[in-house]
């Protein structure tokens, strides 16, 4: 009986390495955690008072949409994940949590989804992440709504401010805010630039 235990667990162990390796290669990124002390930091570096929807870009295994909700209880949270493993293990977090009734984990590809009503991004995510995602935060955000990343920057924004996290090895935190001054034509998203050019 033992034996067919151990052989159920070794199984369903090696599907969730399996799942998440797949996952890893078709996300473009490991679905690392970011340490408590950088999530405390990322959520010290939001302005607004009281933001009404605070999306995280990649939300992995929920530790800072969660962190988000308990901050802003009057906030709407979106944790966009396209990696199932962390997705289902952000899902029975909230499930442990049932105080927190200001969060959703979405399986969406957030490429694929409208940022025009979120005021606060947060985001751990990669450097090619970040290229594809300047020109859309660009075109889609409104003015005043601030983007938070850990460790990458963007390529053409000029962050507001930049926070390091000391620890084992120190984390900077690149803080942007929306303006009204577009990116130059050539960088907006093809749609925008099609509409800007009819
Ligand atoms: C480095 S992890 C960060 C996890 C979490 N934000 C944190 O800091 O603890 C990046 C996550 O983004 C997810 N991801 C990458 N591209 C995505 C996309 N286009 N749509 C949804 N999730 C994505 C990955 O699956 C991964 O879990």
């Amino acid at each position: 009986m033992l034996t067919f235990i151990y052989a159920v667990l070794t199984c369903v162990m090696l599907a969730v390495v399996a799942f998440n390796e797949y996952y890893q290669r078709r996300m473009k990124v490991s679905p690392m955690p970011t340490p408590q002390s950088t999530r405390k930091a990322m959520l010290n570096g939001i302005h607004q008072k009281s933001p009404k929807v605070i999306a995280e870009l990649g939300s992995g295994w929920g530790g800072i949409a969660l962190a988000a909700a308990v901050r802003y209880p009057q906030a709407k949270i979106i944790g966009f994940e396209g990696s199932l493993i962390p997705l289902l293990f952000s899902k029975m977090r909230l499930l442990l949590h049932p105080e927190i009734k200001n969060v959703t984990f979405e399986n969406k590809n957030f490429f694929e989804s409208d940022m025009q009503d979120v005021d606060v991004v947060l985001c751990y995510l990669s450097n090619p992440h970040m290229s594809q995602l300047e020109p859309k935060l660009d075109h889609e955000l409104k003015c005043g709504a601030e983007i938070v990343s850990s460790t990458f920057y963007m390529p053409h924004w000029r962050a507001r401010e930049k926070a390091t996290v000391g620890g084992l090895y120190d984390t900077d935190i690149y803080i942007y805010e929306k303006t009204e001054a577009p990116l130059p034509q050539s960088l907006a998203p093809p749609a925008a630039a099609a509409a800007a050019a009819a």
